[in-house]
């Protein structure tokens, strides 16, 4: 009955038609994953078996979407009756005692204990593994249910790993990678303008959908998932630290707040600020800061930035707020310490899809001066990374005694190593 308003493509239909209690699919960018897999929510709910799903996502809003989908196809099918449908505090909707729900990764604490029949994370490369692992599997348990893992790649991660099982068809997991050129629905003049606008690399991650591996990146997906988190360690507590990049020609402002200190900080609040002019964003920009008591905030005062800071001050006077002018030895600094502090899983975030595909394409490029240059990739934004790398520049530095053991060594220029 489906068939007469959603017809899967040839990759969605090998998808479908899979038996395997986990699957894992690994498709480009508007490949048609979301859109396959509510389909498949929509058969569930009109089928035989009292099932009861979950959508599981980096962010709600991401859950969200799927959720609509289904919506949207049953709405458009002749036969059944309109579920009930309820939106807070998450979607759920209720057929003739079927369910479906779609939740946020960050809820790990109010998701467990509660069993389902099938699970979908869609965006699964960008979800904290403990999440799939410690979390949605065991959600699985009870009811033998069936566990879908659908995303672009992001590296060699939890998500590339589940992928591999299926690869060398191990523990029953099913996997199918396919670029975004599979999917009829996507026109070729579209890939094409990508082609142009990103980097050779992004390209390839986000419409070939290629597990690239982390060599030479700023920030390695390995040291990115080392921080992730489903849920924060403690409870935010001061001092706060924010930072801010203002956006110019056309890009949006960004603004990050952390707690903490450089050996143990968390990401408290990273997200864009839109709107139509410059004192809108200060206004914006004071009411986020509300929240964070004695916050100290840094913020990039190049160029128009320092004008923005001057209102940003005029409009919240006790707002303790300093300027950052971005060299490319200042910016080298600032990111090195980001780098660092990821490396060392001393930042702990929740995923914010945004903000991981900015460090996923964040590159460091050598400039005919010698110079490293740092930033996005072609056609990717940074705002979020930069934001995110004021801020913790801001956190303070746990006092270390520094122990001089004799005297410093000296190497001998013609020492073999
Ligand atoms: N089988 C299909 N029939 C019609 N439209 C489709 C189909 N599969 C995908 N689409 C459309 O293609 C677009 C991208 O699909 P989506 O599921 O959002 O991709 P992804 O999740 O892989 O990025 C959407 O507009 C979706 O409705
Ligand atoms: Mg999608």
């Amino acid at each position: 009955m489906l068939e007469t308003v959603w017809r899967p493509h040839p990759g969605q239909r090998a998808f479908l038609e899979s038996p395997a209690k986990i699957r894992v699919l690994a498709c480009g960018r508007r490949w048609g994953k979301t859109d396959a897999c509510a389909a498949e929510a929509v058969c569930n709910l009109l089928g035989p078996e009292p099932t009861r799903q979950l959508i599981v996502a980096p962010t709600l809003d991401q859950a969200r979407l799927l959720f609509e989908r289904v919506l949207e196809l049953v709405e458009a099918l002749p036969g059944p009756a309109p579920p009930k449908v309820r939106w807070t505090p998450y979607p759920r909707l209720d057929l003739a005692g079927r369910t479906l729900a779609a939740r946020s990764g960050h809820v790990t604490r109010s998701l467990r204990g509660n069993g389902a029949t099938h699970v979908v994370v869609d965006e699964a490369a960008f979800v904290p593994e403990k999440l799939i692992t410690e979390v949605v599997l065991p959600m699985l348990a009870t009811t033998n249910g069936r566990l879908t893992l659908i995303s672009t790649p992001k590296g060699r991660n939890h998500f590339w790993r589940f992928f591999r099982l299926g690869e060398s068809g191990e523990a029953g997991v099913w996997s199918r990678r396919a670029p975004t050129s599979e999917s009829p629905f996507v026109p070729e003049a579209f890939l094409q303008t990508q082609r142009r606008l990103i980097s050779d690399r992004a390209y390839r991650v986000e419409y070939e959908a290629e597990f690239l591996d982390s060599e030479g990146r700023v920030f390695p997906a390995e040291a990115v998932d080392r921080c992730l988190v489903p849920d924060l360690p403690r409870l935010p507590e001061p001092p706060f630290l924010a930072g801010l990049d203002w956006g110019r020609y056309g890009d949006p402002t960004a603004l990050a707040v952390l707690c903490g200190s450089r050996d143990e900080a968390m990401l408290l609040d990273v997200r864009r600020i839109e709107a139509p002019s410059w004192s809108a964003q200060v206004g914006l920009v004071r009411r986020a800061l509300e929240a964070y008591p004695g916050v100290r905030l840094l913020c990039d005062s190049t160029g128009v930035g320092d004008p923005m800071l001057e209102a940003l001050r005029r409009s919240a006077p006790g707002l303790r707020a300093d300027g950052f002018v971005f060299t490319a030895a200042s910016k080298a600094q600032l990111i090195d310490n980001l780098a660092l502090m990821l490396d060392r899983g001393a930042l702990k975030m929740r995923p914010d899809p945004e903000l991981l595909r900015e460090l996923e394409h964040f590159e460091a490029r050598e400039a005919a001066s010698g110079h490293r240059r740092l930033g996005a990739t072609a056609g990717y934004h940074d705002d979020l990374v930069c934001a995110l790398a004021l801020a913790a520049w801001r956190l303070p530095q746990p006092y270390r005694p520094t122990i001089l053991l004799g005297q410093p060594r000296r190497f001998s220029a013609h020492a073999k190593l």
